[in-house]
Parts: C-alpha cells; structure tokens; sequence
C-alpha cells in the first residue's frame, strides 16, 4: 500500500516535472503510452504496443537506441530489474508501437516499465520517468462473478411506453475484509451505464460508461484500482445501473425507427482483494446481492431526460450497515453475449464546465439561461433553499424562438427534460444518466431567484486530449474552428455520433468519412476510432453488407458505398496520423469481404450502381428545403458510388501494401485499373472535359482519387472554379461527400485562394454563414436557421468535410509525410493565401509537438517551426529563391542544421531535424 502510493507520488511528480519540461524543453523522454493508453488499468492484450516521446534540445536530434525495461513492481523497476522484460539495448529509432516481448503476461499482471534512449548527439543515455499498466482478465474462465439484474419492471416504469421510462437498479453488497490489504482491483460491466460506489464514494470520474457497444456481440468492462477505497473490517459496495444504450429509448410505433432493445440493465461484477498473506477474496455479482429501483432516479432516457427525486435517496446505501432488508434479491440473468473485453479507449467524464452568459425571466418563475454556447452534457444546479417535494423541471434546447421561449421543434420527439424532485434545504444536483445537446436552458419551479451562479454547464464527452490548436488573422475562420472544435467534442460518446440533441444520436458512418481525419488534429481520438472500426465490423452481415450505422443501433443496410467506405477511410487516418497499423491488418478481411460483396451484388461493367444518399445535404435551392431537388445540382448515385469503389481500391492496394499481402496488392491494383477505364469511359465527356454533369462534387471528386488524365486536370479544375463562381457566386455548391475532398483538391490545383475565400465566406452557404447567423457549432443544414425542423440540427459535423485537415495541412501546414507515418517526418508546406496575414497552429503528434507559426509582414514571410526530437521535417518556405531566406539571422547556407534541397514552383524547399527555427523570406511575392 505504501509502496503504491511512493508509486503514485512517483508518477505525479514524474507528471509535474514534465509539465515543466513542456515550458522549457529540457531533454526528457516522457508520455509513455501502453496500447496508446497512458498509464492503462485492465488491458485486454497479453503483448501491448508500447511507446514514448522525447523532448530534447538542440536540433537534429534522434534516438539511435532504445532500451526498455518492465518490472513486476516498482522497486523492482526502480532497482532497473525487468524482470518481465529486459529489451536489452535495441539500436532504432522507433518510439511507436514497440511490442511487448517479455515473459508471456496473464491475466491480472502489474507492469511498470521505462525505457531510456540513446540520441545521437549525447553519449549517456536518458530514462524516462515510470509509468504503469495492469492486465484485465484475458480469459472467460477469469470471470467467477455472474451476470446479475432484474429482469422485471416497476410500479412507476413504462418500459413499453413509446417514450420508454425505467427507473435506475441500485445494486448493493456487504462484505468484510479481514486481512492487511495489499490489492484491489474491480472488473465491472454495467449495462447500459453504470455509477460504482465503495464505501459511500464513486470509484473513477466516469460517466456514463462503458461505452456503448454491438451488445449482442460484444461488452466492455472497466478496471478500477479500488486498493484505497477498502479498509480492513466491515465494507459495502454498490453499483447503479440506468439504460444507456441497452435498454432502447422508444418502444413500439415512434416517429422513427425501431432502436434495438437489448433488455433490462445487468452487470457483471468482480471485486478481487489481495491480502498481504497472498490470499484473494472475491466478492462477485451473483442472487446474493440485494437490489431495488425505488430509489432517486425515478427515469432515465438519454432522449427525453432523467427524473430524480432527492426525497427518496437512501443515505449510506452504498456503506456497510445499511438496512437494506426491504430490497430484493438480485436475479442472475442472461449475458448479453460471450464476448466481454476490456474498454481501450479513455471513459466519458466531465471534461469542461461554462458559466451561463446570461439568465433571464421570461415569465413569473419561468427563466432561460444562455450557456452562451451549444454544448453537450448537462446542468448542475445549486438550491439555497428547497422545499421538500417541489419539482425544479430544466428543458434544453439549443435555440429560442423570436419570443425568447424555447425552440423545440427540431428535436423531435425527444424531450430532453430533466425534472429534479427536492428535498428540504440546500442542495445541490446534476443527473449522470442521460445528456442533452443544448445551448439554452428553462428552469421552472426554481425556489427563489435564479441567477448565473446557480446553474453551470457540464460538458460531457469521451476523455481524449486535445491535441490542437490553431489561430489566424481572419475572425470568421477563427470561429468557424471554434464551432468545429465544439461540435466535434460534443459528438464524441463511446463513439462519434451525428448529433446529440433529437432523438437520433446514432453513429453513421458517413459523417465521419474524412471528419474524422480532421478531428485527429484537435482531439487524440486514435483509440475512440480504432474502437468504432470494431462496431463496425461487428454489425457486418453474414454476406459482407456494412451497416450505415455502427452499433447497429438503428438497423441501417442500404449497401452504399458512401456510408460503409468509412471503415477504410478511417482505418487509413489511423495509420496516417497515429502510426497505427493495427486497424488496418485487423479487419482487412472484413473490408475485403464488403468490397467483393458490393462488386458481386452491384457492380455492372466497372460501374458501382448502388448509391443510398447522394452528396448528402448540398445547399438546396429553397431556403425551406431539406434536399435540393434542382437535377443540375444533384451528383448522379452511380457517379459517386463508382468513384468511392475506386477511392477504396486505391485504400485496399495501400493496405495490402502495409501489412505484406503482396498478392492481393497486385489484385487490387489491377482491379482499380480496370474501375478507371470503366468510369472513366461513362463519366467523363471528351467534348467538354466533364465527369457527368459538372456538379463541382463530380470533378472534385475525380481530381481527388487520381482519375483524371493529366492532359485534362487543369480544365477540369477550371470546370469547378467555373461552377462556384458563377452559378454558386463564389459559394461551396458540395454536400458532405463532396464537401470531404474540396478544400484540399482546390488547393493542391492552385485554387488556394478560392479554398479561403469558400473557408471564409459569410453569406450563405458557408460555415460562416452559420457563424454570422449565430451558430456556436456546425449545423447539418447549409441552410439551418431556415429549414423544415424535420431534419435540422445546431450540431453536426459532417459538412465540415476536409476543412479542418486544410486549417492544419495546408493554411497551418502541418502534414504527416505518407510514408513515415505519424508524423515521423513531417511536411510542412503552408499556403500563404492573399487575405491572411497570420497562422499560428500547434499540433501534439505521436511523435511530440510541432509548431508552425507564421505572419505576413512587409511582405516578408515570417516563420517560426518547432519539430519534435526524433523527426525530421521537409519544410515549403514560400520565396523567390533560397538567397532569400534567413534562419535565426544567417543566410540558409550557414544556418545550423538546415539543408536546401530545391525550389520548387515558388517555395524552396528545405530539409530539417527537431528543433526550433525562425524562418524569414524576403519579399517572397
Ligand atoms: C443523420 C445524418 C446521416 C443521415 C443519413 C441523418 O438523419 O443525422 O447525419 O448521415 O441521416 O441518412
């Protein structure tokens, strides 16, 4: 116990001296990650893939040796005896994915590991500071706790309402430990959400965790250290179980479709104590715990709300002694499946918190409070003086109407209320079983005056760190990536989902096609996502179809190539921003299998004939309108299904490539050879250089995915600068599959300034339309404020397409090299477009920070660039000629580390290690 702690003060002051070494980068070696994880607890994966940063000084550093250490405890590891693995000293330069290959690691195994580097410009070798991780239970036959719930309603649950309502299960059990503790751990699984206490207090900051999975084919549990939480003597621990995503939101004939209903709540549960003797005790979920619904939390849907009554909270049920003799016997039920593994990506918590910008009355006792933002989460509410019984009801919203009520049309049936029954006095109250995508909140029945510093915004989502930052000249861009920035991380549940205000909130795969890549900027989602490919796969058929929708929640199979291709999409930006190759090699076949069943059920002579969605959501001609129903507008479904089977081809050629399938590399090269000449032959019209009806999505599109013949590409380009600017009056004319190519392909065809002046617009339709009109998140419509509600939401991030990868590769130019992935080189070639006059942008890659920072000034090119140790940069300084350019003062020729290789167009281009540079080029227009 002791020593644990010396660990974890270990680990804390390792965590503070590295925030440190941030501000002065000292030589360390620092973010040791097991699985992509920091400091995991219950891995699923007997030989993880390890990795780790180095921050040094100086330029042109690299690592040329690595050694790793991992220990069974922390003296062991502090005495530098590995002995689980002792790498020896490995002459490389990788930090990624470095596997475990250490004694053969079982189920419940404590690792503690460093590793130290040797870099070329420094003799000694470096440790790292120590971190940690813990094995879960790798086998079926670990598990002795039982699947245990209640499968049976109460007096005041509706199960089958169409508006579902279940009061939350409290489960609870006694149990003494009567030895000198040394460890505990618990494995737990609660579906759909659960809360853990130990001795009247939550174990973990989660929320509404596990995430959600395929239930039927797979569950996640959680691991928490719980050492400190028992003491010797008498102990008690409960779990609260709401519905989440398992028990379904609407039962019956609703609005929408049927959502799969997996049951009641369950858990499975495991508590194992170590003792100091050696001996274990463990206190598993079984018909011995004791369990009801009849307390606080009357409701719970993340759709309409959660109900929670404080006059029936039941005070220490959690603790040892309480009465819990009029509670039932928990049942054993059913498990959801056979499957159940360790959760590898970070738990939902409260990750932000807002002040209200403003609360105000509209009615005797009525108040809307203005979050000044829409975000994601809930409101915690703070009462002076309650009255036992009264009802306080918040509804969320993310709009108001012209009367200052709320606008709640577009959320559709779900009620997004939350009704808090009080008790005598102060208290204070948020929920933790549903969540609301809102920006405006009505109280009513709040005793006294409401005012901002009673209620504050939480924001909830999955705990990845932010990884990004970025910052311009132009306020429309800069909120235009605020919104952005707010969207992303408000769709972010245990999977990415497409809002999260009506009653939808489901993963469909097309909006995240390219997203996603974008995200990867802002967010470290690299484990969210990996996960997601794993519901993806998981909801695949029998015979190859792809859901559109992963978990299959709503049961989507409309085979398209649009939706399911962002399984591949995906699988290719975790290689590409994180090094992560895992993915791909996983569901190789899986992809292979889609593809071949799309070819065999709907291919026609080298055409993919099936579409579902079209360029979904363009800006339509009417105001009022959802879909735009002009056919000049509209992108033929065969067009765009033939060019992503193409696009996907090319992905699978690549993947083949990665993982040494060389057979197939071949196959689906001249697969795709034979797809070009198809599409080709039907889409493109000789007379005019056109891919069919000269939609901007079609040429984008074709220019993107490598088919147009060079002879044509600049005509073809031409067509789409034709187009937006003059039956789109400079305006973007894409939906969110066009929309994922755009901004990129103008650019890399010498359209950079059309690509801001899109980026940049404030009439509609443009992002900062939306901006202007007031929107604090992207909104699904290009035309959001003026459309049918049926479909309309404030939070969407799909038609953010490659906007995002364009504000950090080509305006920030911050670019992973394709071919050292993960930015283990990095190319950085920022476009200094004519409106801006600067670009600050930082990214935290795999491989450590970069930093590009540039300004226009006197029309010189001023640029700052930080490039992590252990990379190396291929850096695009816009200029005249290299005579023109300076670094920290000299002329390049004479500057540390900095190597001139060409001028290419009108950049010179220059090679660079780690390090920090400040670039000037002279009059370089
Ligand atoms: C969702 C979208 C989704 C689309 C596809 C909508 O209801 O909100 O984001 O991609 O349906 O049909």
């Amino acid at each position: 116990m002791v020593k644990k702690m010396l660990f974890i003060c270990c680990l804390l002051l390792a965590t503070i001296f590295t925030a440190c070494v941030r501000k002065t980068p000292e030589l360390a070696v620092q973010n040791l990650r097991c699985e992509f994880l920091s400091n995991p607890q219950g891995i699923d994966i007997a030989a993880p893939r390890l990795s780790w940063e180095i921050t040094a000084p100086g330029r042109g550093v690299m690592q040329t040796a690595y050694e790793i250490l991992v220990a069974s405890s922390a003296e062991k590891l502090k005495n530098n005896d590995g002995d689980l693995w002792n790498s020896g000293k490995i002459s490389s330069d990788s930090t990624i994915d470095v596997q475990y290959r250490g004694t053969p690691l079982q189920s419940r195994s404590d690792c503690y590991w460093k590793v130290r580097v040797w870099l070329n410009n420094k003799k000694d070798s470096v440790w790292s500071e120590p971190a940690h991780w813990s094995v879960g239970l790798l086998h079926p036959a670990d598990w002795s706790a039982k699947w245990t719930g209640l499968d049976t309603f109460f007096v005041n649950d509706s199960p089958h309402a169409v508006h579902t309502r279940l009061s939350a299960r409290y489960f609870r059990k006694n149990f003494s430990a009567d030895k000198k503790i040394k460890k505990a751990m618990v494995y737990v699984s609660g579906l759909g959400i659960y809360q853990l206490y130990i001795d009247g207090k939550k174990i973990g900051d989660e929320e509404l965790s596990p995430d959600p999975t395929q239930y039927n084919k797979r569950v996640f549990y959680n691991t928490f250290d719980v050492t400190d939480q028992i003491s010797k003597g008498d102990n008690a621990i409960g779990t609260i179980l709401g519905n989440g995503r398992f028990f379904t939101m609407r039962w019956g004939r609703s609005n929408i479709p049927p959502i799969m209903n997996f049951g009641y709540p369950k858990m499975l549960l495991q508590l194992e104590i170590t003792y100091d003797d050696g001996t274990v005790q463990k206190i598993v979920s079984d018909s011995t715990w004791k369990v009801t619904a009849n307390g606080p939390v009357l409701a719970n849907n993340e759709y309409d709300g959660e109900q929670y009554d404080a006059t029936k909270e039941m005070p220490g049920w959690s603790k040892p002694g309480f009465d819990d003799s009029k509670w039932m016997s928990a049942q054993l039920v059913q498990a959801p499946c056979n499957k159940i593994e360790a959760q590898m990506d970070p738990l939902i918590t409260v990750m932000d918190s807002i002040k209200p910008k403003s609360v105000f009355q509209i009615a005797p006792g009525k108040y809307i409070v203005d979050m000044g933002q829409n975000m994601v989460g809930w409101a915690h509410l703070k009462i002076a003086d309650g009255k036992k019984g009264d009802t306080v009801t918040m509804r969320f919203a993310e709009r108001l109407k012209p009367d200052s009520t709320l606008y709640t049309a577009n959320l559709r049936s779900a009620e997004c209320t939350d009704r808090y029954i009080m008790k005598d006095g102060d208290q204070g109250w948020e929920p933790h079983f549903t969540y609301h995508g809102f920006r405006y909140v009505e109280v009513t029945g709040y005793p006294g005056k409401l005012t901002s510093d009673d209620i504050e915004g939480k924001v909830v989502y999955d705990n990845l760190k932010t990884t990004g930052s970025f910052t311009t000249s132009n306020d429309v861009i800069n909120q235009v990536y605020h919104n952005a920035y707010w969207g992303i991380r408000g769709n972010y549940r245990g999977m990415p989902t497409d809002c999260p205000q009506r009653d939808e909130r489901m993963g469909w795969l097309g909006d995240r096609a390219v997203g996603s890549f974008g995200e990867s900027f802002i967010f470290d989602n690299n484990t969210l996502y990996a996960k997601w490919l794993q519901d993806i796969e998981d909801g695949q058929l029998e015979d190859g179809s792809l859901p559109d929708v992963a978990p299959t929640y709503w049961k989507m199979y409309t085979d398209n190539m649009t939706w399911p291709g962002t399984y591949l999409t995906v699988a290719n930006m975790l290689y590409h921003q994180f090094a992560n190759i895992k993915p791909i090699d996983k569901h190789y076949a899986s992809m292979k299998k889609w593809l071949y069943y799309m070819r065999d059920k709907y291919m026609k002579d080298g055409i993919m004939t099936k579409d579902t969605y079209g360029d979904w959501c363009m800006p339509p001609e009417d105001p009022k309108l959802i879909h735009s129903q002009d056919t000049t507008r509209i992108t033929a479904g065969a067009y765009l299904g033939t060019v992503t089977y193409y696009r996907m081809l090319e992905l699978m050629e690549g993947f083949a490539r990665l993982t040494g399938r060389t057979d197939d590399e071949k196959a689906w090269s001249d697969f795709a050879a034979q797809v070009k000449v198809a599409f080709n032959k039907k889409f493109l019209n000789p007379a005019n250089d056109q891919y069919t009806n000269n939609t901007a999505t079609a040429n984008i599109l074709a220019l993107a995915y490598h088919l147009v013949p060079d002879s044509i590409q600049s005509k073809v380009i031409g067509q789409v600068v034709h187009t937006t600017m003059t039956s789109f009056h400079g305006h973007i004319s894409t939906g969110l599959v066009g929309a994922q190519q755009l901004m990129r392909t103008l650019t890399d065809h010498g359209q950079a300034n059309l690509a801001f002046k899109l980026a940049s617009n404030t009439t509609y339709p443009s992002w900062g339309y939306m901006a202007r009109e007031g929107a604090t998140t992207t909104w699904e419509l290009w035309n959001g404020n003026t459309a049918d509600p049926a479909m309309n939401s404030g939070n969407h991030v799909m038609l953010l397409g490659d906007l995002i990868v364009w504000f950090y590769e080509d305006l920030a130019g911050i670019k992973s090299d394709s071919a050292q992935a993960g930015f283990k080189k990095v190319i950085m070639k920022p476009r200094a477009v004519d409106s801006l006059q600067f670009v600050k942008a930082s990214y935290h890659s795999i491989h450590g920070m970069i930093k590009s920072d540039w300004k226009v000034k006197d029309n010189d090119f001023d640029w700052s660039i930080a490039i992590p140790a252990n990379a190396t940069a291929e850096i695009y300084i816009p200029a005249k000629s290299a005579g023109q350019i300076t670094e920290g003062g000299k002329k390049v020729d004479d500057a540390r580390a900095v190597k001139f290789i060409r001028m290419d167009g009108n950049y010179a281009v220059l090679e660079i290690g780690s390090g920090n540079y400040h670039f000037v080029s002279k009059e370089f227009k």
